[in-house]
């Protein structure tokens, strides 16, 4: 779709009205002096109304689309094909239309890995992943992938059952979380923190020693990150995961290279206004 000219790209989640991804593209867009040529809406899909949307981004030749939940599973049948790892996770959050044919992608273990990788090596380190939804399945994949020892622990086993077998890690109850202690990278996947000063995570259990991974970005220093602050242990906030997909994804429509200095800032300078 060339509206006024544009290329288009948007997210679709149902609510999306929070989302921040317009902030973070457009803020590359105008860095990169392209925002006459490239704009990044948001629209509020239902899953009843999901088909149609998609039918909507053939006919209209939308150019990209970010899927956030609960689009990301429900998504794939309507596509004309997903890459391997999307496959593996099961899940897509991006989809690009080269020409008509809809390619469904997975960007959001790149957010999960990528700020790790900044700080410390994964390979030989032992992670603990905090809960087995979405999010938890995209750090457990990027993290085994990259040769850590991963340890998923869900507050219901069985829910998590699944994703600890896929990808041949162990698996605690978060109520038996004192191995936690002897774990280099603990990255929380659950929402527990979101708008709360709760924490999943006893204290007790963190250490200078250890790198702490809150994918909870509102507040943008969470309990956890606070605890783990306090008790001298490295900290990486939610928003880095949202701009590490972010860029991924702005390559993957844009075809050129993200620039993470800019979105970072148009990201931080929405935030504080807030
Ligand atoms: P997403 O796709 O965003 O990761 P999700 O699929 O709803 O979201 O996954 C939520 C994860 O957070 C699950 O692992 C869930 O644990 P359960 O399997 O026990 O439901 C976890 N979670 C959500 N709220 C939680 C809470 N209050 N305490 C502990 N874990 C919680």
């Amino acid at each position: 779709m060339k509206r006024d000219g544009k290329k288009i790209c948007m997210i679709i989640g149902d609510p999306v009205e929070h989302s921040l991804s317009p902030v973070i593209h457009n803020g590359g867009y105008k860095a990169l002096g392209i925002d006459k040529e490239y704009e990044y809406l948001m629209e509020n899909v239902t899953p009843e109304d999901l088909k149609a949307f998609i039918q909507k981004v053939r006919d209209e030749n939308i150019l990209g689309v970010s899927c956030t939940i609960p689009h990301k599973e429900t998504v794939i049948p309507c596509l004309d094909g997903i890459d391997e790892t999307a496959k593996t996770i099961g899940a897509v959050n991006m989809i690009v239309n080269k020409n008509g044919t809809l390619q469904g992608n997975n960007t959001d273990w790149i957010g999960a890995t990528r700020p790790l990788v900044k700080v410390c090596d994964l390979k030989g380190s032992s992670a603990a992943v905090i809960g087995a939804g979405g999010a938890g399945k995209a750090f457990v994949y990027g993290l085994t992938n990259a040769g850590c020892k991963v340890t998923v622990y869900n507050r219901t086993l069985e829910n998590a059952k699944p994703l600890a077998i896929q990808f041949g890690c162990e698996l605690r109850s978060l109520d038996d979380q004192d191995q936690i202690k002897n774990t280099d990278i603990i990255c929380n996947t659950t929402s527990v923190g979101m708008d709360s000063d709760e924490s999943p995570i006893n204290k007790a259990y963190l250490n200078k020693n250890q790198v702490v991974f809150d994918a909870v970005y509102s507040p943008l220093e969470t309990r956890l990150l606070k605890d783990a602050k306090e008790k001298g242990a490295q900290t990486i906030p939610g928003t880095e995961m949202l701009l590490h997909q972010a860029f991924a994804q702005f390559q993957l429509f844009t075809g050129k290279e993200a620039p993470q200095k800019a979105m970072r800032q148009a990201l931080m300078e929405h935030l504080s206004e807030r």
